[in-house]
């Protein structure tokens, strides 16, 4: 066969091919076979060195115009047939939706709402205080004499001389009795700091909650009753609690009250250290010299006051070990508490 056939032979293929071209896949196919970078007019291009002299030029010739027909007809094809838009191909409907991530409520915020609550429905009002305070609010008023060594107990971070960052919620006590006259039953929940190192025992930013009860005839035994109620509230009706003496400048006396370890039950573990007790909160009748502090008469009124620690509670109630944990803010620990 000479030359000249080769490119008549692949002129009819070409025309054949075309007859059968219905769509945009089959148009890039011709496009391929023919004027791709190794299609047959690339081929037969090659062979060029081949072709004798004397029939090179018009082989040249007729192999570029047939080249020019190809990529005419190959064009006419795109406008017939034209590219798809991919897109519509890569949406998988069949799969699973993504599901939406919802917010929810830290487990420290939670607590402090259940235990706000709780002391709600007992006739308790919240109020607030300022987090920087001064010496006079978070130790003086509260009978924390100057250089007592009671103010080591609360290891505090000083701002001035005179301000501080409190070391607990008491100071609101002091702010609350010196606008409002008995009776008062108040909380006052909110932030606190301390300077200490970071353990996993103890952080250096905290929450409590203070609770402040003043009326006449107010006695522990009416203190005792609250707290019991709440810890059974709080924890469920089968839980124990017991009052253990303690000190605390603003209360006399003053008691420590734990409950059955919620996590044995009271049988002994690792948390509860095996004693089968957890201590939750701090307590006592106001004193005297509190109420002198707010122009109180101590002899016509009586009160109770406590003070509760949130994480503490929320690290019992929720199995965790680790304070810092509640401060971290790693979503994939946020997420396990998400209640729908
Ligand atoms: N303010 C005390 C503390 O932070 C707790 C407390 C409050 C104790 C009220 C008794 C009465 O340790």
């Amino acid at each position: 066969m000479n030359y000249l056939e080769l490119i008549q032979k692949t002129a009819v293929e070409a025309k054949d091919d075309l007859k059968n071209i219905n769509s945009f896949s089959a148009a890039e196919d011709y496009r391929i076979k023919y004027l791709g970078r190794k299609g047959l007019i690339s081929e037969l291009f090659e062979k060029i060195a081949l072709v004798p002299k004397e029939h090179k030029s018009q082989f040249g010739k007729e192999l570029n115009s047939l080249k020019k027909e190809l990529e005419h007809s190959y064009e006419e094809l795109l406008s017939r047939f034209p590219k798809q838009k991919s897109a519509v191909f890569s949406e998988d409907l069949t799969l699973p939706g993504l599901k939406p991530n919802i917010g929810s409520k830290h487990i420290v915020t939670r607590t402090l709402d259940e235990i706000k609550d709780i002391f709600k429905s007992f006739g308790f009002i919240t109020a607030e205080g300022p987090e920087v305070e001064s010496d006079y609010y978070n130790f003086s008023a509260l009978n924390f004499p100057e250089d007592h060594p009671a103010r080591d107990m609360q290891d505090t971070f000083f701002v001035s001389q005179n301000l501080l960052l409190r070391t607990h919620t008491s100071p609101v006590q002091i702010r609350y009795m010196e606008k409002h006259s008995p009776p008062i039953r108040v909380i006052a929940p909110g932030r606190v700091f301390r300077n200490e190192a970071v353990s996993a025992r103890s952080h250096c930013i905290f929450h409590q909650v203070e609770g402040l009860y003043v009326d006449r005839k107010v006695t522990f035994a009416e203190l005792k009753g609250t707290l019991f109620n709440f810890a059974k509230l709080f924890y469920g009706k089968d839980v124990s609690i017991r009052f253990r003496p303690s000190f605390f400048p603003f209360t006399e006396p003053s008691a420590e009250m734990d409950v059955s370890c919620v996590l044995c039950k009271g049988k002994g573990c690792r948390v509860c250290k095996y004693s089968g007790w957890l201590e939750i909160l701090g307590c006592g009748m106001v004193d005297p010299n509190v109420f002198k502090s707010v122009n109180y008469d101590p002899e016509e009124f009586t009160g109770y006051a406590f003070g509760i620690g949130i994480e503490r509670i929320a690290m019992l109630k929720y199995g965790i070990d680790d304070i810092r944990i509640l401060f971290d803010n790693d979503i994939r620990f946020l997420k396990q508490f998400i209640r729908i």
